[in-house]
């Protein structure tokens, strides 16, 4: 039996130790913990489970670590919870039924660690090590979840279509780590999420999309998606994108199937940022072209103004995931909307006035547009590719210097309504935005410096033309 003592360098493992053994309880560390452990990935929540009561258990463990600390009960569900210095706590007696942290499920009838093993999600969560004394370090592993884990495979300890129906959340977790891990799932395993997919709508939207940003923050989401994709649980929890895949043909000429140009953006995103909203953008960046594709004899496949839609849809999109609708909302409708500005740039010659519109639009964002931009080159050409990027690098240089000339990431209108509304005494007005929108227009253009006085003067001027006349 393989014994893991020298891996468990914790002190918490050891005062569990004196204490499970005071107490006479059963006692393991399990889930989680021990397959990041064996995998060597950090891990900060330690899950245990007694035979017996894991709130006894708990409420001892927490004294002999520190008397002050506060154990959380949750006594319908025979579970407890502490932090200690960086760790997150749980506690849980061993049971026969379905173990979910996040279950809103009371317990029914307590078990043996094999009761309890057989219940977990996947093998690879289902090893425990004891910490008894006699046992320290001892590795029960049931269902091989070592062999699986040295292979790389996902798979139920149970025939999967019980596991999957003590909770369906449990499919996409399959899938989730599966992409975290770059395990496949094992045939059996994956063709009953594939069987059981429409089971997914009893979950509640928060818990699938929790998963599916773990899924998307991984090092390759394309994985995760490709599952989804082949399962059938996209269609159900994000058929928009489902939606992308595809290739259709007119007069020999295809265009590319969106699904995957957009899961190789995805992958390409990964690699120059952390940032799930730039993630999330890369997702939905060209999620509007069904509905806007053509086929225009002579030109061929166009997909005009999906942009301008794609845009439009981000917010309803947010709310079916229950995705935050705020600041990070707006940042993902606005690398949508722009998503097509740097390229068409490279394209022409670029104008100051261009890259000035550009910046006034992207604000603080554009280095986050200019990396989705960057990203959103997949063409296998790897000379077109780099062509690309050279004039990406071009226009990154030229927006810097246009920036360091004229300030206009943070625009702001040189003269602000407030005072042209005291120069020609009046009230709030259509004339107010004219003035100031031609002031901005004029600046962007480059007609006139983004300057007080220059900006003073033109007031002036616009005033004139529109019948006002300065208070002197
Ligand atoms: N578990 C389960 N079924 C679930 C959720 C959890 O069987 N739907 C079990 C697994 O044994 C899992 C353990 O509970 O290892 C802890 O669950 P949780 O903390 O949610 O996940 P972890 O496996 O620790 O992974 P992560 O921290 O990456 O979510």
């Amino acid at each position: 039996m393989m014994n893991l003592a020298d891996k468990l360098t914790s002190p918490v493992f050891q005062t569990m130790s004196d204490v499970a053994d005071r107490l006479g309880l059963e006692t393991y560390v399990v889930g989680g913990y021990v397959r990041d452990l064996l995998l060597r990935r950090p891990c900060k929540d330690i899950d245990f489970v007694c035979v017996g009561s894991g709130i006894n258990l708990a409420e001892a463990a927490a004294k002999a670590l520190n008397p002050k600390i506060n154990v959380n009960v949750f006594k319908n569900f025979g579970t407890a919870q502490f932090r200690y210095e960086d760790l997150d706590l749980e506690f849980v007696g061993a049971r026969k039924e379905s173990y979910q942290r996040d279950s809103r499920k009371p317990i029914v009838e307590e078990g043996t660690l094999q009761d309890d093993q057989n219940r977990r999600d996947f093998t690879i969560n289902a090893l425990a090590i004891s910490l008894n004394k006699k046992t320290f370090g001892e590795l029960i592993d049931p269902f091989n979840g070592i062999a699986d884990m040295d292979t790389g495979v996902i798979r139920t300890p149970l025939d999967p279509d019980i596991t999957f129906s003590d909770d369906p959340l449990r499919m996409m977790r399959a899938i989730r780590f599966a992409t975290q891990l770059n395990f496949y799932i094992e045939p059996e395993t994956l063709a009953s999420i594939a069987r059981n997919k429409d089971r997914i709508s009893i979950i509640s939207q928060e818990r699938i999309t929790t998963e599916l940003n773990k899924i998307i923050l991984a090092k390759k989401p394309s994985i995760g998606f490709r599952l989804l994709e082949e399962t059938g649980l996209l269609a159900i929890i994000l058929p928009e994108m489902q939606k992308l895949k595809g290739v259709q043909t007119v007069d020999d000429k295809s265009h590319k199937d969106n699904f995957y140009h957009t899961l190789q953006v995805l992958d390409n995103i990964t690699f120059s940022t952390n940032d799930l909203w730039l993630r999330w953008a890369a997702i939905l960046h060209d999620i509007a072209k069904p509905p806007t594709k053509r086929f225009e004899p002579g030109i061929g496949w166009t997909f005009h103004g999906h942009e301008v839609l794609g845009s439009k849809w981000v917010p309803r999109i947010f709310r079916n995931l229950k995705l935050p609708t705020g600041g990070e909302m707006k940042f993902v409708q606005k690398m949508v909307y722009l998503h097509l500005r740097p390229i068409a740039l490279t394209k022409e010659e670029i104008t100051d006035s261009a890259l000035r519109r550009l910046l006034f639009e992207a604000g603080d964002d554009i280095d986050s547009l200019m990396k989705l931009c960057e990203a959103d080159i997949t063409s296998k050409n790897k000379a077109k590719v780099n062509r690309y990027l050279q004039r990406f690098e071009m226009v990154r240089q030229k927006l810097k210097d246009v920036e360091e000339r004229d300030s206009i990431r943070n625009f702001q209108p040189p003269v602000s309504g407030e005072l042209i509304m005291q120069v020609f005494n009046i009230t709030p007005s259509r004339e107010v935005g004219i003035i100031k929108d031609k002031i901005k227009e004029a600046i962007l253009e480059g007609d006139i410096k983004n300057d007080y006085q220059q900006a003073y003067d033109m007031m002036l001027r616009l005033g004139a033309e529109l019948g006002l006349k300065p208070v002197s």
